[in-house]
């Protein structure tokens, strides 16, 4: 059996949690065995320190604290979840993963990269997603379509910290185009997740269980 690790990304408002939901119908559909999961969160400790992380009132938070406190998130949910899902031959969603970092805590936040690249091979053993898919949408698009809800402490960001964010994915999905499809945030979701589809059909294809 083949296990894919595969990741959404985008920024907030793009409509992953939409494209997450259509996937797993699709793979259970298919009787294939997957986890959805997402970052910061996954496993009990994760989501202890999602609450840390979201939580509006630690407005104070360095962006030092920020930045290590996803890396630790991530190296629980790596560890407790994502690493055994993959060695018992499931496919793994996951809402968010390290792309994530780099464009919030390391454009946003102006942190280093290299110390970012360095914590990131820690937290994440090593693994890369076999596929990421980011759902690009102009900043006030995603803005206006979250506005109605509570927002959490990065939400709360500025529209210049969103657009930097929006950015970096694009320049990361530039860079790794073997990894990453980038899709319209602005189609139609049943559209995107054709796409999703079409663009998994090929690893999917490859699975000999
Ligand atoms: P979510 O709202 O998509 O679940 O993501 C939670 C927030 O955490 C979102 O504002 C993006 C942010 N985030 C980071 O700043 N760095 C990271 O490494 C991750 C995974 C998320």
């Amino acid at each position: 059996m083949n296990s894919i690790f595969i990741t959404f990304e985008g920024i907030e408002g793009s409509g992953k949690s939409t494209q997450v939901k259509l996937l797993t119908k699709a793979l259970t559909a298919l009787n294939l065995p997957y986890i959805t999961t997402r970052e910061p969160g996954g496993t009990p400790i994760s989501e202890a320190i999602r609450t840390l992380l979201l939580n509006p009132e630690f407005a104070e938070m360095k962006p030092e604290t920020e930045l290590l406190l996803y890396c630790a998130s991530r190296a629980q949910h790596t560890g407790e979840l994502i690493l055994p899902a993959l060695a018992e031959g499931k496919i793994v969603i996951c809402d968010r993963y390290y792309d994530s970092t780099y464009a919030y805590q390391g454009a946003a936040r102006a942190l280093d990269e290299n110390l970012i690249d360095t914590l990131t091979q820690f937290a994440t053993y090593g693994r890369i997603p076999d596929i990421t898919f980011l759902i690009d949408l102009p900043v006030h698009v995603g803005l206006n379509r979250i506005k109605e809800r509570k927002l959490d402490r990065l939400e709360l960001e500025d529209f210049a910290f969103h657009e930097k964010v929006r950015q970096q994915f694009l320049s990361i999905a530039n860079k790794c185009p073997l990894r990453y499809i980038v899709l319209n945030g602005s189609d139609e979701p049943e559209i995107i997740h054709q796409n999703i589809i079409s663009a998994l059909q090929p690893l999917i294809g490859e699975r000999n269980d």
